[in-house]
């Protein structure tokens, strides 16, 4: 029995979606433990790239049945529509392959509109949220008061649940918000006809789980967004509602830790982020623009699930140790060396400065980065292309200098080494 859990290791968007499609060639269970639709993980099969906001990255294998575990939340709209795109490209979403924690909760029209009134009412001290509901259908699950996918099983009698949701949501939108109302019995409506499409889906993921576990099956558990995301553990208040970390895997699922085999922390090789919050390592101007590219490629710089740009910078190894320290990482996976190609120099961040004083951890936790200043190391850039090298001996000289810098400040191994977003384009290391 083993499970395995992929956790991106900096502040989403790493490449887990590639990653986990790679690893998922070998399991039997793909499952998602956190967040919602504010996820966008990226797999590219030849010409096609399926984009993957709810279902787990490894249903495009044939092989593999994708979980929507308990920690998640759900826009029952989002994953209709998700599941017909996969449709449309050959991908089986039947009830056999798809199954939907009984216990995981639904985002609703109220949740979306009170997301982006929360953000209007922040002003300039907007989170830069996705605008998905994430944050309020959280609230609402803390508060005792959130609507659970097991209402789809008996959608009549939950049907005065979704109109008193709606109608609390109003007094919030309109009184303190000023912003138009739903309508309840709509809204309710509308659920009624999710219900009937996702009935069959719902089930007691968690058992379902454990029985795979049991018959040493290979489960692989897939996170969304990243670590410094996280709502204990990343740059609060700059973070989503829900635990990406290793953690969050466990409640998320509602799965036990022993049958954990490895933790893989995926990392670009720099660092990126989208939203508001602290970056000690961004890069600005031209040095930015060239990390991020122009759009012009379709891994390039850019948001899967809104289009923002992304903020780029050089690899922060003081928050990769924090993350693989609260994680429990056994390795790191890291993505897109093709893109450092070129570039004279690259930079590491190996230590803060604050004060005068020089800081190899957080001063204080992750919240509080401002002030801390990024001390970098520069190496020896490559000019080669290395998208077709598939051995680590056939990347160049200072490529692996790179990578053996950031194992030896890790303190943990690189196994897997993606060099282009295709499905071959990875250096695996035993
Ligand atoms: P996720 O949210 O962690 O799954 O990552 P995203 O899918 O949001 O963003 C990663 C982007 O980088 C996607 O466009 C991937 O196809 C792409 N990608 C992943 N690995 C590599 C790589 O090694 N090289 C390049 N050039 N692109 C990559
Ligand atoms: P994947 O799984 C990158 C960010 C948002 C914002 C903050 C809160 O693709 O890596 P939310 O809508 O969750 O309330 O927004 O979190 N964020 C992500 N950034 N990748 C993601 O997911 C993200 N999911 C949320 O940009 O800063
Ligand atoms: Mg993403």
């Amino acid at each position: 029995m083993s499970l395995d859990i992929i956790i991106g290791a900096q502040w989403g968007d790493e490449g887990k979606g590639r990653i986990t499609d790679h690893l998922a060639k070998s399991a039997n269970i793909v499952a998602r433990y956190s967040g919602g639709d504010n996820a966008g993980h990226t797999v590219t099969v030849g010409r096609e790239i399926f984009k993957l906001h709810l279902l787990p990255s490894g249903v495009i294998h044939p092989n593999v049945v994708g979980v929507l575990g308990n920690g998640m939340v759900i826009n029952p709209k989002r994953l209709i529509e998700e599941m017909e795109t996969l449709k449309a490209k050959g991908v089986d979403v039947s009830p056999s392959r798809i199954k939907i924690s009984y216990a995981a909760h639904l985002i609703t029209p109220a949740h979306v509109a009170l997301d982006k009134a929360n953000e209007i009412a922040l002003g300039q001290g907007k989170i830069g949220t996705t605008g998905r509901g994430i944050g309020p259908a959280y609230t609402d699950k803390n508060a005792r008061r959130g609507l659970r996918a097991e209402i789809f099983a008996d959608m009549e009698s939950a049907a005065d649940q979704v109109e008193t949701h709606i109608a609390q949501a109003n007094m919030t939108l309109e009184k303190i918000h000023g912003q138009p109302t739903l309508n309840p019995k709509a809204v309710a409506a509308e659920f009624a006809e999710y219900a009937a499409r996702l009935k069959p889906y719902i089930t007691d993921t968690s058992l379902y789980l454990y029985q795979a576990l049991k018959e040493n099956k290979n489960v692989l558990a897939e996170g969304a967004q990243g670590s410094l995301l996280d709502i204990d553990h990343g740059t609060y208040p700059y973070v989503t509602s829900s635990s990406p970390t290793t953690g969050g895997a466990f409640t998320g699922l509602g799965i036990a830790p022993q049958f954990t085999r490895r933790v893989i922390g995926v990392t670009k090789a720099f660092q990126t982020r989208v939203g508001e919050g602290p970056f000690p390592t961004e890069a600005f101007g031209a040095e930015a623009e060239r990390l991020r590219g122009t759009g012009a490629n379709p891994w390039d710089e850019y948001g899967t699930t809104t289009g923002r740009p992304r903020r780029c910078g050089w690899i922060d190894l003081v928050l990769l140790r924090y993350s693989a320290r609260i994680n429990g990482l056994t390795e790191l996976a890291i993505t897109k060396m093709d893109v450092l190609s070129g570039l004279d120099r690259v930079r590491l961040c190996v230590a803060y400065s604050q004060d005068g004083k020089i800081y190899e951890e957080l001063p204080l936790g992750p919240s509080h980065l401002a002030g801390c200043e990024a001390v970098y190391e520069e190496v020896k850039g490559w000019s080669e292309d290395v998208s077709s090298v598939r051995k680590i001996n056939d990347l160049p000289q200072a490529a692996r200098e790179y990578l053996n810098r950031i194992e030896a400040l890790i303190g943990l191994p690189i196994k897997m080494i993606s060099v282009g977003p295709e499905r071959e384009q990875i250096v695996i290391r035993d």
